[in-house]
């Protein structure tokens, strides 16, 4: 009995209860009536759209005691994201703080002690006001009696936009300053002189500098409700922004675009019904590589300045997914350790004593210099030597007071043999990785770090830490060996945690991006809809089949993806690691990796787009290129071999260098691809099991016998390639009965005397004579059938660029093989 009496009451209260919170709710996503308030004190009350997707209210400012924003947000979001701040440069301080919808028309937000801090302003005069209501699109509305809106806060946006929301000739986005709170940043997105641009402002006054990306020319702005950003032209027809297939499932997701606090505008995507925990992802965003972009515009147009790139000055900016990544070079370290985004600053600080009256060192033997490959700080140098030894760029740099660091050119390595030494003084701007300056080292100019005791001025922070290891390590030398077991013990455990907590990081975060290389993980799905079904194949190999594609993300617009037919069965582990190392190499002479797919049966990889097709349409279609560019070429391919032989993380050897597989660019530039392929496709690395790799022609004799396979293969196939280079012509042609093997023909021709009779009816070749017999050596050194007799690629590159004589080279045949 009193049992049953407790259970009444109990189900009476949750009843209770859950009538109260129906009608708190009901009153929440209401209209708001004239004489409506919302106090920061109500923590979860806000003034929420009918079907629940948006809230408007009090925005509490993490970390900031009792500071609020009123702000709009998605209400079904766990990660707070705000999309409106109405006072976004002046907090309100205090619980009592309040927003009222007042008789007048006018939202109205005072602090506790009543006083003014904000009010929206009117569009209409003093219409009669009749409610405000959160709409389900993310725009707040005061409605007036005859049903039109007196004030919008779609009309004034901050940072975000949303769909159906547009901006006209007068609005724009204004960013905010850091990734956390609301403050006004330095970046603008607005409409200037006919077409919607991104500018930086001046903080201090607020004026525009000149614009650094161009959406295009239209006076109006529109995010669809689809999410598909669009310009309407002077026509009338829409002009999308982002491309067309940007947008995945318009109805499955929300979508904003924002103006990041770095400058980049970027539509995000977020399930409306995650399952398994949602998060943001990028779907596309502008400029692509905000790092290099102001660098970019002054290498074009040699006028604008526009400071320094978002990590601010003395850093080093590498953009991941579209976001900067900010780290100090050698030597410097972050102003603000909080925050990466404001830039670095030299560990020690330099004294008036330390520059003599000529600007000249006082002391040099202070300093070292310490190395950072690709590492450069365009535009901002005050002295270049030109030509100069790595030895004259250090001592230039170290003796001179004001150089911080010296970017030099690799003589050996640099196109036109001559090194250069550019000098820079602080504050560095626009720092970046430069991964295609792979002739160039930056020489950073640093203390010793047994200087460093004798000069006061370095931060004694670091002094101390190190003084606290010395005593954790006395302490734990000079007690008991009970003592030292359990400490030992305890810092395993800390270790132990410090992983477990790395490693659950590393699995919550929801990034297709793979943490080590750069190299972005697909779906199939993603490809095949970047491909749009497989469609369109450009091409055909021992590999598999390339298709182009377009992906959705702001990397690239256009892509080729290989779908790989064969691979050695239980590889996965395999495939992942060859696509890491195949990722880890960056030079322009090699076609970039972007992405790669592994699911199921199915790998594919994802590669750049190559405008000017194979060296083998090039070289054997109708219009003969130029000398100059198959000179070019031809050294390219000499570098890109280099790298991969000798200069990436793990040798890689071709194995399948032809035409075929040498791609250029829009400039006519060589990149070598489908290098890092061959492992895969192989069973074992002996090559009984593994047949023969390569194409015949090119294939190199070793393969054939009993000799093992080395770097050399890719030194003879390139030998057969250069010849082709030279002539214009395939290695194998059967119709030219004498001549119908290229290296036979080209060594008779040679050990003859007649080499003019390789380039007949190329007058720019064989006008020089000299180049054309410098070649036609590099090439039969090459082609020899004794693979330690072929020189290393690095040689080759250098005997191509005139750094090192081309000695006659020997008979490249067996004699019983002729
Ligand atoms: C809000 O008020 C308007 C006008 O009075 C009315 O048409 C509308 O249905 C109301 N909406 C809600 C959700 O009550
Ligand atoms: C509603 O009232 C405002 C101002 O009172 C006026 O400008 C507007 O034209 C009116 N709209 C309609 C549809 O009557
Ligand atoms: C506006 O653009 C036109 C052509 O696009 C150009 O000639 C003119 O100088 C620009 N005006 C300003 C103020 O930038
Ligand atoms: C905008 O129009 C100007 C001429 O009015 C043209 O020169 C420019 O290329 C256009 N810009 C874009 C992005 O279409
Ligand atoms: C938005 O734009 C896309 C692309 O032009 C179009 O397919 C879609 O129908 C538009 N959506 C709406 C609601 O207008
Ligand atoms: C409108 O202009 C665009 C380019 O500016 C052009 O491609 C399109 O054909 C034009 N449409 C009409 C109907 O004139
Ligand atoms: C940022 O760059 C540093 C140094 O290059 C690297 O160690 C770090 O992993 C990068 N951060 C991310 C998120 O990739
Ligand atoms: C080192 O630290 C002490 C106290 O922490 C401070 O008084 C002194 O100025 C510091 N020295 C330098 C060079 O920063």
């Amino acid at each position: 009995m009193i049992l049953s009496v407790l259970f009444h009451n109990h189900v009476l209260q949750i009843i209770f209860t859950a009538i109260l919170w129906i009608l708190a709710t009901v009153e929440a996503q209401g209209n708001v009536s004239v004489g409506d308030s919302l106090s920061a004190n109500d923590k979860n009350l806000a003034w929420q759209s009918p079907s629940g997707d948006f809230a408007f209210g009090f925005h509490y400012i993490s970390g900031e005691k009792d500071k609020f924003l009123l702000a709009i947000w998605y209400a079904k979001i766990p990660e707070r994201t705000v999309v409106w701040f109405a006072n976004r440069d002046n907090p309100v301080i205090g619980r009592e703080s309040k927003v009222e919808l007042a008789a007048s028309g006018h939202l109205v937000l005072t602090d506790p002690s009543g006083k003014e801090l904000w009010r929206s302003p009117s569009f209409t005069g003093d219409s009669e006001v009749s409610h405000a209501a959160m709409l389900d699109t993310g725009n707040f509305v005061i409605v007036s009696r005859n049903l039109t809106n007196i004030w919008e806060s779609f009309k004034y946006p901050t940072d975000t936009i949303l769909p159906e929301q547009e901006l006209g000739v007068g609005g724009y986005l204004l960013s905010t300053l850091a990734e956390t709170g609301s403050g006004k940043g330095k970046y603008q997105l607005r409409f200037s002189n006919g077409s919607f641009v991104l500018n930086q402002i001046d903080v201090f006054t607020g004026k525009p500098y000149e614009d650094y990306f161009d959406f295009g020319n239209g006076s109006r702005f529109v995010f669809n409700k689809s999410g598909h950003i669009q310009i309407p032209n002077s026509n009338g027809s829409l002009v999308e922004v982002a491309p067309i297939n940007a947008v995945p499932k318009p109805d499955l997701n929300y979508y904003r675009a924002t103006l990041d606090f770095y400058g980049v505008f970027t539509l995000y995507s977020y399930p409306r019904n995650p399952s398994g925990g949602g998060s943001w992802s990028v779907l596309w965003f502008r400029p692509r590589n905000i790092c290099r972009r102001f660098v970019d515009i002054m290498a074009t147009s040699g006028r604008a300045t526009f400071g320094t790139n978002p990590c601010g000055y003395n850093s080093i900016c590498e953009p991941i997914n579209g976001r900067p990544n900010c780290t100090c070079p050698p030597g410097f370290s972050f102003l603000d350790d909080n925050n990466q985004y404001a830039g670095c600053k030299q560990d020690y600080a330099s004294y008036p004593g330390d520059c003599n009256p000529d600007g000249s060192t006082t002391g040099e033997d202070r300093f070292e210099f310490k190395e950072m490959s690709f590492a450069d700080f365009p535009f901002s140098d005050y002295g270049v030597l030109q030509p100069a030894t790595e030895l004259e760029c250090r001592q230039s740099c170290l003796l001179d007071c004001s150089c911080a660091v010296a970017i030099l050119q690799d003589p050996t390595l640099s196109q036109d043999g001559t090194g250069t030494c550019w000098k820079k003084k602080l504050p560095l701007s626009n720092g970046l990785f430069d991964r295609d300056g792979v002739d160039r080292t930056a020489l950073f100019k640093v203390l010793k770090s047994d200087a460093s005791r004798t000069k006061p001025a370095r931060s004694n922070r670091s002094d101390e830490n190190r003084n606290q290891v010395i005593l954790i390590l006395g302490v734990l030398l000079g007690t008991s060996a009970v003592f030292n077991f359990f400490s030992l013990a305890a810092i395993a455990l800390i270790f132990f945690c410090l992983f477990r907590r790395r490693f659950h990081d590393i699995t919550s975060v929801r990034s297709r991006r793979n943490l080590e290389t750069n190299v972005q993980f697909f779906t199939y799905k993603d490809l095949e809809h970047a491909t749009n079904g497989f469609k369109e194949e450009i091409g055909r190999g021992a590999f598999g089949t390339v298709y182009k594609g377009e992906l959705p993300s702001g990397f690239e617009d256009h892509v080729a993806v290989k779908k790989l037919d064969k691979f050695i069965q239980d590889g996965e582990r395999e495939f992942k690691t060859e696509v890491k190392v195949i990722g880890q190499t960056h030079h322009k002479n090699l076609v970039r990796l972007i992405g790669y797919c592994d699911e199921a049966e199915h790998r594919l990889l994802v590669y750049e787009f190559m405008e000017n097709g194979s060296l083998s349409s090039f070289l054997f279609g109708v219009l003969r290129p130029s000398w100059q560019q198959r000179l070019h070429i031809a050294s390219g391919i000499a570098k890109g071999l280099t790298y991969l032989h000798e200069e990436c993380s793990k040798q890689i050897i071709h194995c399948d260098i032809k035409p075929q597989n040498i791609l250029l660019d829009e400039s006519f530039t060589a990149k070598i691809s489908d290098f890092g392929l061959a492992k895969l496709l192989m069973n074992n690395k002996t090559r009984t099991q593994t047949g023969i790799r390569g194409t015949k022609g090119y294939v190199a004799p070793e393969w054939f016998r009993n000799t093992p396979v080395s770097v050399k293969v890719d030194v003879y196939s390139f030998g057969v390639m250069l010849l082709e280079i030279i002539c214009c012509r395939r290695c194998v042609e059967v119709e030219m009965e004498e001549a119908a093997i290229l290296t036979e023909w080209a060594f008779q021709c040679y050990s003859e005397g007649m080499i003019e009779k390789l380039v007949e009816h190329d007058e720019e070749a064989a006008n020089d004579v000299g180049k054309l017999e410098m070649l036609l050596k590099v090439a039969i050194w090459c082609v020899q059938e004794v693979p330690m007799l072929r020189p290393s690629m690095r040689t080759v590159t250098m005997m191509l660029e005139g750094a090192v004589q081309v000695p006659n080279p020997p008979c490249p045949f067996l004699l019983d093989t002729v």
